[in-house]
């Protein structure tokens, strides 16, 4: 159990979280250290291949860091991807160059069967605990480090396909031919993300964030069961560990579950992508609790006057309530690191 602060929280972050509305809002960014700054692309190149990169704790503080001290961000996301949790239950895992990540499949219970259990992924997964060490040694004391996993079903999607899809087609068929069978994998893969979070905490995460990148293909009953209740099976079961632990939800592409979400699930903070309206979302979702979003990542690589009128008008249309900006999904390795600036420049003033 770690000691938690009975006083108000001092960062900016973590005072967004516990619902403060500030004059100027907190800022990050989804895929802050990636290949549109080349610092990253030459760290990289020294670990090697991007795998390598996440389980080598000092390359991947570094690339952490990289972006903090380029740009100021008021939190840092530890660097590491959230498939490696597939890996530390037993599954293969290769990123193919330009093609993205692949896995070997589990498409039946029998696949299933072969996972270690949940509390078997420290050994693999004990050097990204190293990063989060090194990296609560070395952030400015005014910047949040956050810890993050997948959620079980986007994580599952990964598993079960053996490689990203558009549709996520191959888990739906799992889960519409043996939907016990497919809630085993999810519930071992949510035992595992308690266990993995737990560590991250315990080795100096202040905050967490769970990606369900493909909660948006999940519709009535089934987002229920394996977006839903997930989420906020992890949530409690981290809160019970460390009372006061701040998380944030990311249930992209949810469209109008976005509402009472955070309220179902226990989640802190919501983050929003750029498919929802900022005005609709400060009505409907931002008066359960602090929001995070939503500028198109687009803008990172547009950039000009609209990048500065969108930020804006986001900043404004959340200033009444609790917010963190954020882009509505990772920025693009294409997008201008000077972008970046502007759109801090737009926030900050
Ligand atoms: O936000 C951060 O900077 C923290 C680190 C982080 C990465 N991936 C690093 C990464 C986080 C939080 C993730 C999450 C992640 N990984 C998600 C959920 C968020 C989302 O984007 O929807 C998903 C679905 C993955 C799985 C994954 N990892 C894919 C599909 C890819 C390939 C896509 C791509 O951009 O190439 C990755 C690789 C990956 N993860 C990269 C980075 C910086 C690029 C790898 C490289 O350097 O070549």
């Amino acid at each position: 159990m770690t000691e938690t602060t009975q006083t108000a929280p001092t960062k900016t972050i973590l005072r967004a979280l516990a619902g403060e509305v500030q004059a100027v809002p907190p800022v990050w960014m989804m895929r802050q250290a990636g290949r549109y700054l080349p610092e990253y692309r030459a760290t990289r190149a020294q670990a090697g291949d991007f795998l390598s990169l996440c389980y080598n704790p000092e390359l991947a503080a570094e690339v952490t860091l990289q972006p903090i001290r380029r740009y100021g961000f008021d939190a840092a996301i530890l660097f590491a991807d959230i498939l490696l949790i597939g890996q530390a239950l037993g599954a293969k895992l290769w990123f193919a160059e330009g093609e993205g990540p692949r896995m070997s499949v589990i498409t039946d219970r029998a696949g299933l069967a072969a996972l270690k259990p949940a509390d078997a992924v420290h050994e693999t997964l004990a050097p990204v605990y190293e990063t989060v060490r090194i990296l609560s040694r070395e952030l400015p004391r005014e910047t949040t480090l956050i810890g993050f996993a997948g959620a079980p079903w986007t994580v599952a999607t990964y598993m079960v396909a053996g490689r990203g899809t558009k549709d996520q087609g191959p888990a739906h068929a799992f889960k519409d031919a043996d939907r016990e069978g497919f809630s085993q994998l999810i519930d071992r893969l949510t035992e595992a993300t308690i266990e993995y979070l737990s560590a991250q905490i315990a080795a100096g995460a202040e905050v967490v964030k769970l990606f369900d990148s493909w909660a948006g293909s999940l519709k009535g009953a089934d987002f229920d069961d394996f977006a839903l209740k997930p989420t906020a099976t992890i949530i409690a079961a981290l809160k019970a560990r460390y009372p006061g632990i701040p998380v944030i939800a990311f249930p992209r592409e949810a469209r109008e579950r976005y509402i009472g979400f955070a309220r179902a699930t226990g989640a802190d903070g919501l983050a929003l992508d750029n498919s929802v309206d900022a005005e609709w979302a400060a009505e409907y979702v931002q008066p359960d609790g602090c929001v995070q979003g939503n500028l198109a990542p687009h803008h990172m690589v547009t950039g000009g006057a609209e990048l500065v009128s969108e930020t804006k008008r986001i900043v404004r249309a959340f200033s009444k309530g609790p917010h963190i900006f954020n882009l509505g999904h990772g920025i693009t390795p294409d997008a201008n690191p000077d972008n970046v600036s502007r759109m801090l420049e737009a926030i900050r003033g």
